[in-house]
């Protein structure tokens, strides 16, 4: 890298997450100003390779969540124009962001994941297509952007709005407590435990005091190694690099047999107190340090 390296800070795009990735994105410019380096920001649109061509950056800050930034597009555009940049590469973006492949590859990796099926969106709306209580959602967006709850003992199938998917993903419910752990590096950082009045929706999880994180989570020692081990073994078996995050479920009845791998995020936000960030100080890396840290070590294959 050269001493005073160009950093393009992807932020926005076109995706159902732009917002999200705008809050990441704006706190990552200020983080590495902080940190010492020259940044530029680039809000992606189809011009995006002339873009990058333009600002021509050391290294890119992919600060993008949703379809384009999370899912190998982006990262597939990157290595062909051989510039550095950070978190996981094409491959395991793309299966990362493909929750029913990558359940598959979680599970051969024998991690728990909880049944689940892709389905026609008319045929979820038509009729249960798992007994009840389950969820159905996107196969491949973020930020609980389309989750639908069907409760025990629901009569009907949910009416799907609009603009979900043609085909979603209809999954077992997996009841329980919230938790989540990042891995940086190939290592786990800690466990937090995220507290919400009832569903964890969109809302709960972006608006300031929409939840309450736990960290360390105070849970028995067994569930929290466990919390750890998985996410390391997901991060792995994913072919993740950078940092990544591991949500879970655990149904605290049923002990460390209630322990589910609900999904491994990618491109997890970035704001100072975002789940994977707030673990990252826990650890001792302030966030400024935790964004010099990624771009030391954003990388291309080419
Ligand atoms: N099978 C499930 N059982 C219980 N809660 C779920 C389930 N699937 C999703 N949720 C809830 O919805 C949230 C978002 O779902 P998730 O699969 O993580 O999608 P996203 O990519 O939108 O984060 C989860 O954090 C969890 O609170
Ligand atoms: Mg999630």
């Amino acid at each position: 890298m050269s001493p005073d390296p160009l950093v393009a800070v992807l932020l926005g795009g076109p995706s159902s997450e732009r917002e999200v990735s705008l809050s990441s994105g704006a706190e990552c410019v200020k983080a590495l100003k902080a940190a010492g380096f020259r940044v530029t920001e680039i809000d992606p649109d189809d011009r995006i390779a002339a873009q990058l061509a333009e600002a021509a950056p050391d290294v890119v800050f992919n600060a993008l969540h949703g379809r384009g930034g999370e899912d190998g597009a982006v990262q597939g555009l990157l290595e062909w124009m051989r510039i550095p940049y950070t978190h996981s590469g094409v491959a395991a973006s793309a299966l990362a962001m493909d929750k029913q492949k990558s359940k598959a590859v979680l599970a051969a990796a024998g991690l728990p994941v909880m049944q689940s099926r892709i389905v026609p969106r008319g045929e979820a709306e038509a009729a249960h297509m798992l007994p009840p209580p389950y969820v159905v959602k996107p196969n491949n967006e973020g930020s609980s952007v389309g989750v639908y709850l069907v409760q025990e003992g629901a009569n009907a199938p949910p009416k799907l709005a609009d603009t979900m998917p043609a085909e979603v993903m209809v999954e077992t419910f997996a009841p329980g407590r919230e938790l989540t752990t990042a891995v940086l590096d190939g290592k786990a950082l800690t466990v937090t435990d995220i507290l919400t009045d009832g569903w964890y929706d969109y809302d709960a999880k972006y608006r300031p005091g929409g939840s309450r994180h736990v960290i360390p989570a105070e849970i028995p020692p067994e569930i929290f190694a466990a919390c750890l081990d998985y996410a390391e073994r997901a991060h792995a078996a994913l072919g993740c690099r950078g940092l990544s995050r591991t949500d879970f479920r655990w149904d605290e009845a049923r002990g460390l047999d209630g322990l589910i791998l609900l999904e491994v995020n990618t491109q997890p936000g970035l704001t100072p107190t975002s789940l994977a960030p707030e673990q990252a100080a826990h650890c001792g890396l302030s966030f400024p340090d935790l964004c010099r840290w990624m771009v030391e070590d954003a990388s291309c294959a080419r």
